[in-house]
């Protein structure tokens, strides 16, 4: 019997609660079926956070997230605090895990199941075994630099203003992850700046072409302007393999690249800090890529599966337990092989289905998987 696991569980806001509720049956049902016991504890993040405690998430929570193994997210943010002032609005409770976690490297995989072929918008050939990685930069870049904010010139004209910045050691961690990732992939590497305007471009394009240079010589590596890239993956998108880009580029890569799978509600993610040279451990937090689809939250129609293959990656980084995250991940196949289809991914020919009616057919594929 493996070491229990401890696990903590932030669901967020609007359909966050609903899909993590069927992660929570995965997890149960792992206890019971894999060996493997994990120690979760819930907490608040986001909007709900704030209605209950005055900000988007608590000092109690952040010390708890620094002992855990892992953390499972929901999706935070939605219309009702659109007026929260910025430093309480939900995504700060987010952006403080992400930056005080140190969570640098968010892996972001768009993968195009057969099933989902229909759901599209692109043409079958153009997406048909699509699997390619986003590795973003998450816990720098314009997100977090200073300064930033609101004044008045001299004249009186006001301004708004933000700071994109980035350290070498900041742009080489992150390159190294994705050249180690590709590593284990396919041996190629693209990476997204815009070099032909920004500062900040042309430097991270020098820095990670001398790390591809000088450690990573076997791998087949491109630069590419962020613009290009966004324009490249709707024409061509298997071109690439793994891109690594920064904070902002790979929040807007990454929408784009979950769009070529059919459904944002398909995407899951990794956000994982530097492993711990004595303890071996690192930070880890498990989000899908959805927001929190406001318009249809607490009616049981949101789609799991991102969460539930988020779970698999966790499994996978922060647990080495790849059979049991392949075991996952075939299950979601057979769930979308049998027709079952929540509206988001609805094709004609298939049976709509609500969230907790994927979790059945998830649990019911896990029986037989397993059996
Ligand atoms: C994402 C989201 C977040 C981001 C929001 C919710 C702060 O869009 O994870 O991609 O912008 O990073
Ligand atoms: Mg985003």
């Amino acid at each position: 019997m493996a070491a229990n696991k401890s696990l903590l569980i932030l669901p967020g806001d609007g359909i966050g609660p609903e899909v993590m509720s069927q992660v929570r049956r995965v997890i149960d049902w792992m206890d019971k079926r894999r060996c493997v016991t994990f120690d979760v504890q819930d907490g608040l993040v986001g909007g709900i956070c704030y209605d209950t405690h005055g900000v988007a998430v608590t000092d109690e929570t952040m010390a708890i997230a620094r002992t855990v193994d892992a953390i499972l997210l929901g999706a935070v943010g939605g219309p009702k605090w659109s007026d929260v002032p910025r430093q309480h609005r939900p995504e700060a409770g987010l952006l403080r895990l992400r930056k005080d976690l140190d969570l640098f490297a968010n892996l972001r995989p768009a993968v195009v199941f057969d099933a989902l072929i229909d759901a599209s918008t692109l043409k079958p050939e153009i997406v048909r075994g699509l699997d390619l990685l986003i590795v973003r930069e998450l816990t720098s870049g314009v997100y977090f630099g200073e300064p930033r904010g609101i004044d008045t010139l001299p004249d009186g004209t006001e301004r708004a203003f933000d700071t994109q910045i980035y350290t070498k050691p900041e742009i080489e961690r992150i390159a190294r992850v994705a050249f180690e990732l590709a590593a284990k992939r396919n041996n190629k590497l693209a990476s997204a700046e815009k070099s032909n305007v920004m500062e900040s471009g042309a430097y991270w394009r020098r820095i990670v072409s001398a790390i591809a240079a000088q450690e990573y010589p076997d791998i087949e590596y491109t630069n590419i302007l962020a613009d290009n890239c966004a324009m490249q993956l709707v024409r061509d998108p298997k071109q690439f393999d793994v891109i690594v880009t920064d904070n902002l580029f790979g929040d807007l890569l990454s929408d784009e690249a979950a769009m070529l799978t059919g459904s944002i509600g398909m995407l899951p993610s990794a956000s994982l800090g530097a492993v711990d040279p004595t303890s071996g451990r690192r930070h880890a937090l498990y989000e899908p890529v959805h927001g929190t689809a406001p318009d249809i939250a607490g009616q049981d129609k949101a789609n799991p599966l991102a969460s539930l293959l988020s779970f698999a990656m966790m499994l996978t980084y922060s647990f080495d337990m790849a059979e049991d995250a392949r075991l996952i991940e075939q299950s979601v196949q057979d769930v979308l092989a049998s027709g079952l289809r929540t509206g988001d991914i609805m094709s004609p020919g298939h049976t709509l289905a609500s969230t907790s009616q994927i979790g059945d057919a998830l649990l019911a594929a896990l029986d037989r998987r397993a059996a």
